[in-house]
């Protein structure tokens, strides 16, 4: 499989992402992260501004929910044409119900979990989703550090898609640089999202190049 880099926008300028997508269009998907204040301690973007950067938007669109009840407001940001949807388990009360809805609508359903939170539970539901979203912060900030301690959760997930035989993605978010994508990528992930390295870097265009040949020299599935 093909390391894919994502570009958090939460570390890009908010008054000008027209341009600062344009600054990063070699990526391979753009990472939008949506905040309510209530599942996190942070506010960021909704609705109407996510539909016009699914608008404008040229590489595939990743929206992650960190908000409270997902299940009612995944489907707004399916209709939009996201590619991909991530919700959170300790928000969704249905994650099957929402996972099938948001196929239904041709969108990829992502579940993610915060670094507290357990993977185990999700094995006999892992066939249900396009992607696993493993937290190496604790969500609702950009520029925090990597919590190493997630390396042997990514490394049992990916254990376990290739027992089942699945395709399913394993992401990563939080924390993620040159020193951290080679160790996620080692353990088993394949999308890497970065924000803050990508976007307080001079040249975002060679940050991405680097990041993702260095995880893909590591990657092992
Ligand atoms: C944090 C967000 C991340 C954030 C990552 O809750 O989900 O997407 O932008 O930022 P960095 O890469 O700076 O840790
Ligand atoms: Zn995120």
């Amino acid at each position: 499989m093909s390391v894919q880099i994502y570009p958090s926008i939460l570390s890009a300028d908010f008054c000008d992402l027209k341009n600062e997508l344009n600054t990063i269009s070699t990526a391979d998907g753009i990472h939008i992260d949506v905040m309510d204040y209530h599942f996190v301690p942070n506010l960021t973007i909704g609705e109407p501004v996510v539909q016009r950067l699914c608008e404008i938007a040229t590489l595939p669109t990743d929206i992650h929910l960190m908000i409270e009840n997902p299940d009612r407001w995944a489907i707004n940001y399916a209709a939009m044409g996201a590619t991909s949807i991530t919700v959170h388990m300790g928000a969704t009360s249905a994650p099957i119900r929402l996972a099938r809805q948001l196929h239904t609508m041709g969108t990829q359903a992502c579940f993610a979990i915060r670094p507290s939170e357990p993977v185990e539970p999700l094995f006999d539901i892992l066939n249900e989703f396009d992607t696993i979203l493993i937290m190496t912060v604790e969500p609702g900030f950009g520029g925090q550090k990597f919590l190493n301690n997630q390396l042997n959760k990514i490394a049992r997930l990916r254990q376990e898609i290739t027992r089942q035989h699945l395709t399913t993605h394993i992401e990563v978010d939080g924390g993620i640089n040159l020193t951290t994508a080679p160790l996620v990528t080692e353990a088993g992930a394949d999308i890497l999202v970065a924000g803050s390295s990508i976007f307080n870097s001079e040249n975002r265009t060679q940050m991405i190049t680097n990041l993702r040949q260095t995880a893909q020299q590591h990657y092992r599935a």
